[in-house]
């Protein structure tokens, strides 16, 4: 494991944005991996700069998301599908036929699981997962207690979960539910980069980085990866012991 700290949130953007750009570069082909959340804003914008000024070209790749509320259909202006659309696939040169996110109104939930898992599978695994991290440790939608061989499935979502994600519902009530894909699927990516920013995520970063390895906290688990990048700005690495490593 390695553990990044960066001056700010837009230092913080800005290294995770050379990582996907440098991935890409090195592999067109490249499989990711793909959060959403507020933390991952500045590096797609970023990227999205990238393609604009520098024709950093995203044509080959093919883009996984990791997870979408249940329920939601892909026009939902809260789903996940909306905000990849908006903030990165739409703007740079994704080719449609290779973005993938978890229908969240598909008729058969446990099918349209497998079905993504598969599609992983069959795109010859991930070369690089990024992941945000929840003030629960929760990444993706894995939420404490999350088995370490879980897959792409249904689950219910932790009450701070939905509290925390309220306001981007009418009524402020998020879904009780989501597809995500599973600790295991994440795991095996060959390259996992966890973003972290803010003082809100300080706590969940010291846990993960520096306390027990447990279920109970999700990303405490990707200490266990061959390639794991913390990448943090200075708020969210303040209750570390270690301020680098
Ligand atoms: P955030 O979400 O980037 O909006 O804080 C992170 C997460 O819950 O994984």
């Amino acid at each position: 494991m390695r553990v990044r700290v960066l001056p700010d949130y837009e230092s913080m953007s800005a290294a995770a944005a050379e990582i996907v750009a440098g991935k890409v570069r090195e592999k067109p082909e490249a499989v990711f991996l793909l959060p959403t959340g507020t933390t991952p804003l500045g590096m797609y914008r970023r990227l999205v700069e990238m393609h604009q000024r520098e024709g950093l070209s995203f044509d080959r790749a093919t883009f996984f998301n990791l997870d979408e509320y249940l329920g939601l259909p892909p026009d939902h202006p809260a789903s996940y599908h909306v905000y990849m659309e908006e903030n990165f696939y739409r703007l740079v040169d994704a080719d449609p036929a290779q973005i993938h996110v978890p229908e969240g109104s598909a008729p058969d939930p446990e099918a349209e699981c497998e079905r993504y898992e598969t599609a992983i599978r069959e795109a010859g695994g991930v070369d690089l997962c990024v992941l945000g991290i929840g003030r629960n440790g929760h990444i993706g939608f894995n939420e404490p207690g999350a088995p370490f061989d879980s897959r792409t499935r249904v689950v219910r979502l932790a009450e701070s979960t939905r509290r925390v994600n309220a306001s981007d519902f009418e009524g402020d009530r998020a879904p009780e539910r989501a597809i995500t894909v599973g600790m295991a699927t994440i795991f095996e990516s060959r390259e996992v980069l966890i973003l972290a920013s803010g003082a809100n995520k300080a706590r969940a970063v010291a846990v993960a980085i520096e306390g027990e390895i447990s279920d109970a906290v999700p990303a405490s688990m990707l200490r266990r990866h061959p390639n794991t990048t913390f990448l943090l700005d200075q708020e969210a690495a303040a209750a570390l012991s270690l301020s680098d490593e």
